[in-house]
């Protein structure tokens, strides 16, 4: 909790929040990937201080491949300090890499079965979250699922505490999460139980070209 606050007081841009998310959140964002059977490849965008990477390690098995991928040096530190470290020492056969890189640049290759992003994505330019969210979807097998989340009526928050042109920044975002969710299945499941309070967005993979 103490490296969350620390690091967004350093860079509330790319940190969104004050405080990590909550269990139940995690629990939400992570229960169709601890559901599923099998050799999976999964990826985490943004894990901070690993609040859902630490249920996707829990249910991780041989043959499982799990890549993440955080901007921030100091969480990269962390992540590999309280959970991969002790979680490579126990050797269950599962592959693990951090890249401690922007997802915009991280050396990824092939597709993924599950992606779970915490990407805080109202911080960001439009064109900046809809290149994300492009490369998240290529990188999504078809029938995959690819979820993140959003503070529940953040836009409407903040939207008189910015000038029009953060208020059409926000009005875009939210024009790209529903077009995307119209495009690839998208549902969203409200998690009272987070500070604040949020809505968990799943969507599916579509053919690949
Ligand atoms: C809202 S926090 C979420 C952290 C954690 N998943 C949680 O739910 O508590 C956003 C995280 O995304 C990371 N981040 C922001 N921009 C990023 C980018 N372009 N590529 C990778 N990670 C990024 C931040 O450093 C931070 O760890």
């Amino acid at each position: 909790m103490l490296a969350f606050v620390r690091q967004a007081l350093k860079d509330i841009h790319h940190t969104g929040s004050v405080w990590p998310s909550s269990p139940q959140l995690a629990k939400v964002m992570t229960r169709n990937l601890r559901a599923a059977h099998g050799p999976r490849r999964v990826l985490e965008v943004g894990p901070g201080t690993g609040p859902f990477t630490k249920h996707i390690l829990k249910t991780l098995r041989k043959g499982d491949e799990f890549h993440l991928v955080e901007i921030s040096n100091e969480f990269c530190e962390h992540l590999e300090r309280e959970l991969l470290g002790p979680f490579r020492t126990r050797r269950t056969g599962a592959d693990v890499h951090l890249h401690c890189a922007p997802i915009e640049k991280a050396p990824l290759t092939g597709v993924f079965d599950f992606i779970v992003c915490g990407l805080p994505f109202n911080n960001f330019p439009p064109t900046l979250v809809r290149s994300i969210l492009n490369r998240l979807m290529t990188l999504l097998r078809e029938g995959g699922e690819l979820a993140y989340f959003e503070y529940a009526g953040v836009r409407a928050m903040k939207a008189p505490f910015v000038n029009p042109n953060g208020r059409e920044r926000l009005r875009r975002i939210d024009a790209l999460g529903k077009s995307l969710r119209r495009k690839h299945s998208g549902r969203r499941e409200f998690v009272l139980g987070n500070l604040p309070p949020a809505f968990a967005v799943r969507l599916t993979g579509g053919k690949r070209a």
